[in-house]
């Protein structure tokens, strides 16, 4: 990563142009400054700089035409997933499913780290009022992918068992809460007491410490199944949230129960996945594919910030000039919960009103 100087862009048909105040830290900018999966310059993007950043929070400062909903002094966050909007599978399918579906910010050349950033009109939404710039920065990404893994992909029912990985992590901290507000209990996955107390400090009760247990044989991930009967009194997990990949799947559909739903996202560790596939059809068991989040499930999960259900959690904040520190802390995986940059906002507790 490093700074350069590139034209501010002008907002098209359907697209608007957000002045950046906060910008969220997340796991596919690791996956940009890596190179993989998917080299930049495999992704043909266009331009030859890349904005990298898919969570922020701004205010709208133009509108290209055809654009009604929203208009120059707006303050927003916004949502990641970008569409042609004109396709069957935009309208009665799920945007998800569009041929021209990308992520903005590692997808496209633009995105939030940036004073201006320029957005399709569906995916502003609008900024709970009573947050920061930073803390309404912090949570696009993670909280819409957490809330479509859960509910509209995992069709989580109150009363279940949920398996949380990383659970002091990014999408972590929103898993927790998300279960436990739809009366599920979360069964969190940390490695270490400080994230433990992360885990509580959201109502969490039922924690795994991962340092304890060896998953790479049968033995292992078997003792591990027993630690986690032994927290539910003797359930096992009705769903699981995987983003682990390589180190965790096998385990994952290992633990889940019969007729269980290991729903997957991500792949930390590794994208080539080996695991015992008789646990899966002798106990019946279903892979779902997640990805990122539609503008509905966008929408329903900002309601929750907005109401106060949710919380964000940011564990640090950085100057902008600091992003690649940032985005590296953010690939040890030291950190809990979120870290946010500052791009437009002069300091820390900015942009927080009453009403
Ligand atoms: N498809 C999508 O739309 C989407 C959206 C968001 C994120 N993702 C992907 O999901 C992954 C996680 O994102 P995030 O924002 O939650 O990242 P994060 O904030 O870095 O948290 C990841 C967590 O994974 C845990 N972890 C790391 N290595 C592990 C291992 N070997 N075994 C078990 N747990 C391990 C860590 O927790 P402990 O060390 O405490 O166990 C860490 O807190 C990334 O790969 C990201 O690219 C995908």
């Amino acid at each position: 990563m490093r700074l350069e100087t590139v034209a501010v862009p002008r907002p098209k048909d359907g697209e608007v142009v957000v002045a950046v105040m906060a910008a969220g830290i997340n796991y596919n900018g690791v996956w940009v400054c890596r190179g993989e999966p998917v080299s930049l310059s495999r992704l043909k993007t266009g331009h030859d700089f890349h904005i990298t950043g898919s969570d922020a929070s701004g205010i709208v400062v133009d509108v290209g035409r055809g654009v009604a909903r929203w208009k120059p002094g707006d303050e927003v966050v916004l949502h990641c997933n970008m569409s042609c909007g004109q396709c069957a599978a935009c309208n009665g399918r799920d945007p998800l499913a569009c041929d021209h579906q990308k992520i903005w910010g590692y997808e496209v050349n633009y995105g939030s780290f940036a004073p201006y950033a320029v957005v399709q009109a569906q995916q502003l939404l609008p900024k709970p009022t009573r947050l920061t710039w930073e803390a309404s920065a912090s949570y696009g990404l993670c909280l819409f992918t957490a809330y479509r893994m859960l509910f509209t992909r995992g069709q989580l029912q109150p009363g279940e068992i949920v398996l949380v990985w990383g659970a002091s992590g990014g999408l972590g901290v929103f898993a927790i809460q998300l279960a436990l507000m739809a009366g599920a209990t979360p069964v969190c996955v940390v490695s270490s007491p400080e994230k433990a107390e992360v885990c509580r400090s959201l109502g969490a009760t039922l924690i795994v410490d991962r340092r304890h247990h060896d998953l790479t044989s049968h033995e292992g991930r078997r003792r591990f199944g027993a630690a986690i009967r032994d927290l539910t009194g003797g359930r096992d997990p009705d769903l699981v949230f995987e983003h682990v990949g390589q180190q965790t799947f096998a385990t994952s559909v290992f633990v889940c129960s019969k007729f269980g739903r290991v729903v997957i996202c991500g792949a930390t560790t590794g994208y080539d996945l080996n695991f015992d596939v008789r646990y899966l059809w002798m106990r019946q068991k279903t892979i779902i594919g997640s990805h990122f989040a539609n503008s509905w499930d966008a929408a329903r999960a900002n309601q929750l910030v907005a109401d106060g259900r949710v919380r964000p959690v940011v564990s640090r904040v950085f100057p902008f000039e600091e992003i690649p520190l940032a985005q590296a802390t953010q690939a040890s995986s030291a950190h809990a919960g979120k870290l946010v940059a500052l791009v437009g906002a002069e300091r820390p507790g900015l942009g927080a009103r009453s009403s």
